[in-house]
């Protein structure tokens, strides 16, 4: 049986509306299953995040990186349809740069649509982004893509939406409201603009031509980027996807493509350590403008039996720690230049730090958009256990061949909690608490010990394998632990990055978890 059928048949079922979501803090290979998918599904929509996101898309020999376009826009010559959704933070620069990569290699989008309610990223929110991280010590540690203060702008009732390009009168007068904000703002962060001027000289924002020396953003050459060249390029993909969608519900199969993680969720993350859209899958549901009980299955990826992270924030499991936190950080660090640095790492080091830089190697854990090296870290059962309570209990386990070698597994079972007397309302938590599902308050994680079960390693080259039956036992016994300790369903497991080492396992018996 092929591999399209045993998903369809052992997995996928009777669904006409499946989501992939992540459960950790993203970058767990969700591109790799929605490619996977994409062949089944008419539809593909992305609902939420910008060009934070990042997945590699090989074209011909190369392989490029996109970060607004769906994965899924290889199959618009098989007649898919790929949308990005009014959740969504767009900024034009990045679609016109991806369709001018599609038009090079002669691949066609024209199923692509864009929603007319995404939100509209502008100069002034990757100004406002850089600006901020670069004053506060990169406090966040943000890809610097103008995420947050777009949404904030959102929610701060003085955003722009995309098809605002197509109008110029409306255009002019929401965009001088809006500039009308940030430069207040500015003025106090950056009075003599000397941080502003630096900021625009990056090719993101057309190197320096959107830098007015009198009024810090000058307006015409704005309102001639977008709402002439921008709405040139791209006027006729705006529609309303929302209707569409909602029309496809139950009548056509659709894949939605989720974006970041469940705990980077600025709904359910640890504030403020997050991004700023609902990465579960409630954001994403709503991100594409359907309702979350019209989605039939959602398949939560996780990396096991490690995880990783990118950016700032508390990750109880990781490898080295603080020390790790700070050198994955660090300027102009690189995975290659850790591995010239610290050349005496290895998968069985005594030194977890040293361990950690053999995972990332082994793992390839660079960051797709910012090309940092991720924090890697023990799979965390108390974050997977807090994830799973919105994103359901179907998981799809990736990454398990990165640890083919090593001796010895350790996986957080629970927490105990180290810090000071916190009061939680009439509860308070004290030194030695044990938690078995993560807190949100990164005031109580940041003080979570880990609680390791060990287990023994496979010592067996494993992407070659294509059944679970064959799987080497030690792995099916981790799989098991896994579904046993976190009260999840393993459907599927990859062993490597090509669509052919994935074990189908099944079992996502009945629609939603
Ligand atoms: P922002 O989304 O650029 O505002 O960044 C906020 C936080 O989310 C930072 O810690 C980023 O490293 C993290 N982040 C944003 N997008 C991704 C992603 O696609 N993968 C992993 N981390 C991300």
């Amino acid at each position: 049986m092929s591999l399209d059928t045993l998903v369809q048949n052992k997995v996928l079922k009777d669904a006409m509306t499946v989501a992939i979501v992540c459960n950790q803090f993203g970058d767990t290979g969700k591109g790799k299953f929605v490619d996977l998918l994409s062949t089944w599904a008419d539809v593909i929509a992305r609902g939420t995040g910008g060009a934070n996101a990042g997945h590699t898309i090989k074209i011909g020999s190369v392989e490029h990186v996109f970060h607004l376009i769906p994965s899924g826009i290889l199959h618009d010559r098989a007649g898919k349809y790929n949308i990005i959704g009014r959740g969504v933070v767009l900024d034009p620069r990045v679609v016109v740069k991806e369709l001018d990569l599609l038009d090079k290699a002669s691949l066609p989008y024209e199923r692509l649509r864009l929603s007319m309610n995404a939100k509209l990223v502008l100069p002034q929110h990757l100004v406002m982004d850089r600006i901020k991280e670069a004053k506060s010590g990169k406090e966040i540690g943000t890809t610097g893509r103008g995420i947050g203060p777009c949404y904030e702008d959102h929610t701060g009732r003085r955003g722009l939406v995309l098809n605002d390009i197509l109008n110029r009168d409306v255009f002019v007068r929401k965009l001088k409201r809006n500039l009308a904000h940030h430069n207040t703002v500015l003025s106090t962060l950056d009075p003599d603009m000397q941080f502003t001027k630096k900021i625009m000289e990056h090719e993101h924002l057309a190197n320096g031509a959107y830098f007015s020396q009198t009024q810090r953003f000058d307006l015409d050459v704005i309102v001639e980027m977008y709402a002439t060249t921008y709405a040139g390029r791209i006027g006729a993909m705006i529609t309303d996807t929302e209707a569409r969608l909602r029309d496809y519900v139950g009548r056509k199969k659709i894949l939605l493509e989720g974006a970041q993680g469940y705990l980077l969720s600025v709904d359910y993350g640890s504030h403020p350590y997050v991004t700023s859209s609902d990465a579960s899958i409630e954001g994403l549901a709503k991100g594409v403008g359907i309702r979350v009980r019209d989605v039939d299955l959602v398949l939560g990826i996780v990396k096991a039996p490690y995880m990783t992270r990118v950016g700032v924030g508390p990750f109880p499991t990781e490898y080295g720690g603080e020390r790790s936190e700070k050198h994955c950080q660090a300027e102009g660090m690189t995975i290659d230049l850790e591995q010239e640095l610290y050349f005496d790492n290895a998968l069985h080091h005594d030194n977890e730090f040293l361990r950690g830089i053999a995972i990332r190697k082994i793992g390839g854990e660079k960051g797709a958009t910012t090309g940092r090296p991720r924090r890697v870290g023990r799979l965390d059962l108390p974050l997977l256990r807090y994830s799973t309570q919105t994103n359901g209990n179907k998981v799809i386990l990736t990454k398990l061949d990165v640890f083919d070698d090593a001796d010895k597994i350790e996986i957080c079972k629970a927490y105990v909690y180290k810090g000071p007397a916190y009061r939680m309302g009439k509860y308070t938590l004290k030194q030695g608490h044990i938690l078995f599902c993560a807190p949100q308050d990164p005031e109580i994680l940041k003080h979570c010990e880990p609680i390791y079960g060990k287990l023994p390693g496979w010592n067996q080259k494993t992407p070659g394998i294509r059944t679970y039956e064959e799987l080497p036992q030690k792995m099916r016994d981790l799989v098991e632990y896994i579904e046993r300790k976190a009260k999840v369903e393993v459907v599927m497991i990859s062993l490597g990055p090509e669509r052919e080492q994935t074990i189908v396992r099944g079992g996502a018996a009945g629609i939603r978890s």
